[in-house]
């Protein structure tokens, strides 16, 4: 079994004393699960910073939501993968709300993934189809599109610094996620194209899956040979949620 990844996706929650406030406790109750799982926290970019401090010395890392395919330049109101690196350890690209609502094109998550590996930035790729595309059975036509078109460019090497979130979008935010044997499914196609793009090094890759995850339902899906991690929107918004989703992980492991 690969270790396993549970990122909290907060998205575009919390004020900035919450957020820090909110972090302080994680790093208290989550650590004792980190020998076994990797944990990372996505908070928005403006508390960011304060918060890869509160959790610096403590196993749980920090990614960014999103970022610029350019370093540095005239582009207001973006943040660049290089103010990132060094200090941030991941970074999201291709939620399917930055597709959605901000219009992102697979050519500029393409552009995104490079700068992020540039600047040496670990990388949780979203892909995923959406209910129309879901009832037309098109989901496969769909990852593999967004996958060839995200991973265009990319040498193997970069496997090892490379997650796949796989986020059916009727799943997100509706209470409705898929069954585990749906998701895995989905999981273990996309692994066979990750092994096409990226030959055996592609083992190493982490598949996530994300859309209404939440204590209940995190052991079954976590049991399923594929599914590697989850990635949490609302339930990583509360304590108690996100603590009992991060211990699914680790019972998962020991029963492995
Ligand atoms: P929910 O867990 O709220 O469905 O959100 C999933 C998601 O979008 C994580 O990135």
């Amino acid at each position: 079994m690969r270790r396993p990844l549970i990122a909290g996706n907060w998205k575009m929650h919390f004020t900035v004393p919450e957020g820090l406030e909110y972090a302080l406790h994680l790093r208290h109750v989550l650590e004792p699960f980190a020998d076994r799982e990797d944990i990372v926290v996505l908070p928005p970019s403006l508390m960011l910073w304060e918060i890869a401090n509160v959790l610096r010395g403590c196993p749980i890392e920090v990614g960014a939501q999103n970022a610029s395919w350019e370093d540095q330049g005239p582009f207001t109101g973006e943040i660049s993968p290089k103010m990132l690196a060094g200090w941030c350890h991941y970074l999201l690209i291709g939620h399917s709300e930055r597709r959605q609502l901000f219009n992102e094109t697979d050519e500029m998550l393409n552009r995104k993934l490079q700068a992020a590996f540039r600047n040496n930035l670990k990388v949780i790729l979203a892909i995923g189809e959406t209910l129309e595309e879901h009832d037309l059975g098109r989901t496969q036509e769909v990852i593999t599109r967004q996958l060839s078109a995200a991973l265009y460019g990319i040498e193997a090497r970069r496997a090892a610094d490379l997650t796949i979130a796989y986020e059916p979008v009727w799943a997100i935010g509706t209470g409705r996620a898929a069954t585990p044997e749906y998701a895995n499914e989905a999981m273990s196609s996309i692994r066979g194209l990750l092994q096409q793009k990226l030959g055996p090094l592609a083992g190493e890759i982490r598949i996530l899956y994300g859309g209404s995850v939440t204590p209940a339902n995190a052991a079954t899906l976590m049991q399923k040979p594929e599914i590697d991690g989850a990635l949490v929107g609302g339930a990583s918004l509360k304590q108690a949620d996100f603590t009992e989703i991060v211990r699914a992980a680790a019972e998962a492991v020991r029963s492995a």
